[in-house]
């Protein structure tokens, strides 16, 4: 078997000769022997140089992996402190429970002595009250017990001297007696009672008490709202933080603790922020800023900075700020995978952005900015557009494929200008589907069923086609550092790389399901090392090359998990190199970092995507999809 095949070889080489030469097919050391035999199809090498090679290689790799110690070292150092100061907080509030629970009972006890004495006090009263007047009709009853006695017995034995000197004596005590008037009626009550309402304390104690705490963590969560970014000097801003936990869920209770500083250029801070906690994961934060300038706006939450701060922050005067997209935007809810139109446009209204009144923004309901459009064939309408782009002058090109058109958008969604004459001939536009700016501005288009890609000036004159006679069926296109001139051949599952004078720089692809081989490759996008990213639509994957079409990686497969595909279809990188993709089928868009890793999804519950196409981004840093079926595109921010 090989593997002691293996073994007894190299025990042979080990014993009878010097290891001299190096065999790269087969990265091993072996004998001159040995490079005549089973190595002699193989390159082999003197063994020195391939070790001076590894060695620096391998040099490199460990400085590589040291260089993550200091930050490994500070990550411990900040878990263990978290650890440490998580248990010296619960001892905290153990003993606040003991002592609160202590007074509680010192409270109830005295509490109980006080009706006791009270009771005792009111009781004497009445029990006086109650002795002087049984004692009075004692008295008097005493009184006339014995004066009866001796009446009586003079009468029956005395002699009548005896009697008629008791006679006298006698009738004016009795009379008296008989006329006496005894406190015959009670002048107390018995009335003494308690009651001790205790129904409601019970359930006060039941309930006494809350443990306060949150999962939240800062790296997962997130703020938003123009305020972040954007300030008129004098006017009073708020931005929301969402608290999100480390697995990027939303936190839904409140009390997380919360931190915000705006900070001039010189570390000084620069204005009072106020907190407001929603109760239900979200906070405000309120500012105002009195002078005009560049600041640092920073969130920390339990100590630590949210995703993305600390933010930049700028505050202009009131009359120099730029007009809101977000008056655009629209809260109006597509019924959901039908396809339904919703029939809007792009209405905007005086900005609203920086008044005094707090924005009543919602920011985990969506993270749409603003849509444009709705079906129809009008300046600002669509029919089944496809392709978007987005020029670094701020505009937004949109290739509106049925209607046969471009449409061309401000990066707030404004309608500037469209052109494009329907037809077969050079200039005029078939199915205009994937659209992209290059760097003079021009506007570069490919035409499915013209098969070709046709280039415009950025208003609208055509320039120059290219790729006639060679394409099949060109659906995405982009452009590269080199100008080059990329676009995906759908129908031929070809990827073509041309000059932008049209010369064919070179093409790889072919229909199949190897890495350099397509099922249905939709759109492309360069990235800030020029490489090439196509979707691969029916292989539900994204398939990474290098300029010149060597396969470097892929991601993704059929499914409806993060990170997976239901038939992928607009593709765009950002400064960062993370990979924004349109999950056509499953009517979503995902973050992915420049590996493929899934980072997250772009929330668009509110306002739900129907088959996505065309993705770009802004030169405002805001994602731009083609939701086709629904005939409009959308504008959201992300990774914020
Ligand atoms: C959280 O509370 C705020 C303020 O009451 C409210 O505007 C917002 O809609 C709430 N969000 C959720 C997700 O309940
Ligand atoms: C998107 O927002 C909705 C609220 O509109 C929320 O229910 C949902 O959990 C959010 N989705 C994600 C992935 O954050
Ligand atoms: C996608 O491509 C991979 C190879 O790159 C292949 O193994 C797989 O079967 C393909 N899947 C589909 C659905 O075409």
């Amino acid at each position: 078997d090989i593997e002691s095949d293996e073994m007894s070889f190299l025990c042979v080489c080990l014993l009878l000769q010097v290891m001299e030469f190096y065999c790269e097919s087969c990265e091993t050391a072996m004998c001159l022997e040995c490079t005549e035999g089973e190595h002699r199809e193989h390159v082999t090498v003197p063994l020195r140089d391939v070790v001076e090679q590894h060695k620096a290689a391998l040099k490199t790799q460990l400085d590589a992996i040291h260089s993550r110690l200091p930050q490994l070292t500070a990550a411990i150092d900040l878990v263990t402190e978290i650890s440490r100061q998580l248990n010296e907080r619960k001892n905290e509030a153990v003993t606040e429970i003991s002592n609160t629970f202590e007074e509680l009972e010192r409270a109830l006890h005295q509490r109980k002595t006080a009706l006791i004495t009270d009771l005792e006090n009111i009781c004497s009263a009445k029990q006086k009250v109650l002795q002087a007047q049984l004692s009075s009709l004692l008295q008097g009853k005493e009184h006339i017990q014995s004066s009866c006695s001796f009446t009586e017995q003079a009468l029956s034995h005395g002699s009548a001297t005896e009697v008629l000197l008791v006679q006298k004596q006698m009738s004016e005590r009795v009379i008296a007696l008989a006329r006496h008037d005894f406190p015959e009626r009670p002048h107390q009550n018995a009335h003494l009672d308690c009651q001790v309402e205790t129904e409601g304390l019970r359930r006060s104690i039941q309930n006494l008490g809350v443990l306060l705490t949150t999962g939240a963590v800062a790296h997962t969560s997130v703020a938003t709202g123009e305020g972040l970014r954007h300030a008129a000097t004098g006017q009073h801003h708020t931005i929301t933080v969402t608290t999100k936990d480390k697995d990027g869920e939303l936190v839904r209770t409140g009390n997380a603790v919360l931190k915000a500083e705006i900070a001039s250029v010189d570390g000084n801070r620069a204005a009072e922020t106020e907190i407001s906690d929603n109760k239900n994961g979200t906070y405000e934060v309120g500012y105002t800023l009195r002078t005009e300038g560049e600041y640092t706006f920073s969130l920390l939450l339990y100590g630590q900075p949210i995703r993305g701060s600390p933010f930049r922050l700028r505050a202009v005067k009131p009359s120099d700020v730029p007009q809101s997209p977000d008056d655009v935007k629209r809260r109006v809810k597509s019924p959901s995978g039908t396809g339904g139109h919703i029939r809007q446009k792009a209405v905007r209204r005086p900005s609203s952005m920086y008044s005094t009144t707090k924005k009543k923004e919602n920011p985990i309901e969506d993270e749409l900015i603003y849509r444009v459009g709705s079906r129809g064939r009008e300046k600002g309408e669509f029919t089944n557009l496809q392709g978007i782009s987005a020029s670094s002058n701020g505009r937004v090109v949109v290739a509106d494929s049925n209607n046969q058109c471009i449409q061309i958008f401000s990066n707030d969604g404004q309608f500037k200008m469209r052109f494009g004459v329907r037809g077969r001939s050079p200039g005029q536009l078939q199915r205009p589907t994937g659209v992209t700016v290059d760097m003079n501005g021009d506007i570069v288009v490919a035409d499915y069923d013209n098969r070709w890609v046709s280039i415009f000036s950025s208003d609208g004159k055509f320039k120059n086609k290219i790729g006639a006679g060679r394409l099949m069926g060109p659906k995405g296109v982009a452009v590269d550092k080199n100008g080059h001139i990329i676009t995906v051949d759908n129908k031929a599952c070809c990827v073509f790389i041309f000059q932008s004078n049209g010369k064919l720089v070179t093409k790889f692809g072919g229909r199949g399901t190897s890495d350099r081989q397509f099922a249905g490759p939709h759109f492309v996008a360069v990235n800030n090392k020029n490489e090439i990213v196509v979707t691969d639509f029916h292989n539900h994957s994204v398939k990474v090359y290098s300029a010149d079409g060597e396969f470097l990686f892929k991601f993704g497969s059929h499914g409806e998990g993060n990170g997976q595909f239901n038939a992928p279809t607009g593709v765009a990188v950002d400064a960062n190199g993370n990979i924004i993709v349109a999950d056509w089928g499953n009517s979503r868009i995902q973050v992915f970092d420049s590996t493929g890793s899934f980072l997250s999804y772009i929330n668009t519950s509110a306002d739900p995507l129907y088959g996505p196409q065309g993705l770009a981004l802004t030169s405002d840093g805001h994602v731009a999809v083609a939701d086709s079926g629904n005939h409009c595109f959308k504008v959201y921010r992300y990774l914020q």
